[in-house]
């Protein structure tokens, strides 16, 4: 029995338009059990959220979104407000995955605006770092883990349902996933973090998540580790069956 109510993400990434998201929820809701445990949250494209909210309403199934502006509204081209996607039934939001770090290059800065405004507004943060090959193999990750944690917390005061998910950048589409126990690690640094700055009863309820070539045969030892609380699912969660059986595995 985990501590923590396990988190399964779905990051759907740039894949599925609005009909074929709508479909594929349709035929997913039909072949999970109905699980207690588990969280279970999807994150598709935006321009997707809107079908999928309607077929999932009154399911067990959360809405979350990938991206989020800092701002309510505005001259930002391009950008999305978190207002909007509380309109539409969001409850998450991903943010500071390393795709956009490396390609629409959000700094720490940048994520660090992003969770401050998501946390007012009630939508809850699903902040992720991880570092990159290069940085593992010169011994610098719990470095570059912390150095992220302190800046994309900076003078955040209160997690409110926040989920941080560990996402070695290594991992992320490779098929090679951290072991079990290299990411237990990590984790476990990472809660020892947030006790430090926010208290331990507040870590000890916080969510950890593992993100990074998740897929039916190793999340069942992923989350065997005592600190890994889910699982934030790229590839495999646009794969109908193998996303099923994920979500209805005994834990
Ligand atoms: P992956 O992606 O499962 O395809 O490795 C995980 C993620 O980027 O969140």
């Amino acid at each position: 029995m985990k501590k923590r109510k396990v988190f399964i993400g779905g990051n759907w990434k740039m894949n599925l338009n609005h009909l074929e998201g709508k479909e594929f929820v349709e035929k997913l809701l039909q072949l999970i059990r109905n699980n207690e445990k588990k969280e279970i949250v999807i994150f598709p494209p935006f321009t997707t959220l809107f079908t999928v909210s309607e077929v999932i309403k009154n399911s067990k199934i959360k809405l979350g979104a990938q991206n989020v502006h800092w701002e309510d509204k505005g001259a930002f081209t391009g950008e999305i407000s978190p207002q909007f996607l509380i309109a539409l039934g969001c409850e998450y939001v991903i943010i500071g995955h390393s795709e956009r770090r490396k390609y629409f290059l959000e700094n720490d800065e940048m994520i660090n605006k992003k969770i401050k405004k998501s946390l007012s507004t009630n939508l809850k943060p699903v902040f992720c770092v991880g570092e990159n090959l290069e940085e593992r193999e010169k011994g610098e990750t719990l470095q570059v883990i912390e150095n992220q944690l302190k800046k994309g917390l900076k003078d955040i005061k209160e997690l409110n349902g926040m989920v941080i998910a560990y996402e070695p950048v290594w991992a992320i589409g490779t098929g090679i996933n951290a072991l079990p126990a290299q990411a237990n690690e990590v984790h476990s640094f990472i809660r020892e973090f947030i006790s430090q700055n926010y208290g331990k009863k507040i870590s000890e309820n916080l969510r950890i998540i593992y993100g990074g070539s998740v897929n039916k045969d190793n999340i069942k030892d992923l989350l065997k580790e005592e600190e890994i609380d889910g699982a934030l699912i790229g590839g495999v969660s646009i794969k109908l069956n193998e996303f099923a059986q994920i979500i209805n595995l005994d834990l």
